[in-house]
């Protein structure tokens, strides 16, 4: 046994700084598989708030999420046959998810599931703890960031694309919040890794981005 794992490339970083966008562009041009943790966060909560359980009850949601069936496809996320691509995206899913997410037992549960996704020819990886916890041996680690105030423009805007509307105020207390909780929780707190780059995204175009991961994967093959 033994053999070489397939490269991982981690984003990791706080709520909106465009992990998302930027992790499925790069997983995009390398032709590499892409993993969305937080979406695995947010079924959770999700389905955990529709079965009327505790959303702080680390043993009834951890056996949830050892129990339900999550695929990607073409984009889509579907649980147990059920396409839940809109409403994994929605503010409640999304406060669920982070309310889960503290939890120890959860966070165990869905480690083999995400180290599943490493396979050939490479993950792009984007979540909160992938460099630090889930993959620590990545190839790659990039910290994105960006202002409270950029990134409650960003999910503005992809709300008002999808015609639904949330006040810059709300929005810009929400970020607050989960950043705090993300990263003064127990579990996998939100952290930096030391050996992370940080890229700090405000004012910065999706497109330029990528190009500065791919960069720095480039530079980083040729030292191997
Ligand atoms: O990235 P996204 O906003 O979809 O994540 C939803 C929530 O899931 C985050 O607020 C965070 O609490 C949690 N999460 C996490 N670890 C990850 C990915 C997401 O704790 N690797």
């Amino acid at each position: 046994m033994g053999g070489t794992l397939p490269p991982v490339i981690a984003i990791d970083g706080p709520s909106a700084s465009g992990k998302g966008t930027i992790a499925e562009a790069v997983a995009q041009r390398l032709s590499f598989h892409y993993l969305d943790s937080g979406a695995l966060y947010r079924i959770v909560g999700l389905v955990g708030g529709e079965r009327g359980v505790n959303l702080d009850n680390d043993l009834e949601i951890s056996i949830i999420s050892l129990n339900l069936k999550i695929n990607f496809e073409s984009g889509r996320v579907w649980v147990d046959g059920r396409d839940v691509s809109a409403q994994i995206r929605g503010e409640v899913a999304g406060a669920a998810a982070s309310r889960v997410a503290a939890l120890p037992g959860v966070r165990r549960a869905l480690m083999a599931l995400q180290r599943g996704f490493r396979q050939p020819p490479g993950l792009v990886a984007d979540g909160r703890d992938m460099g630090s916890v889930v993959f620590p041996d990545a190839s790659l680690k990039i910290y994105l960031t960006a202002t409270p105030e950029e990134r409650a423009l960003r999910r503005h805007k992809q709300l008002m694309e999808k015609d639904s509307g949330a006040s810059m105020a709300a929005l810009l207390q929400d970020i607050r919040d989960r950043d705090l909780r993300d990263s003064t929780r127990a579990a996998a707190p939100l952290l930096k890794c030391a050996d992370a780059i940080e890229i700090d995204t405000t004012g910065t175009s999706a497109k330029e981005v990528v190009e500065q991961v791919l960069h720095l994967y480039q530079k980083h093959q040729k030292t191997q």
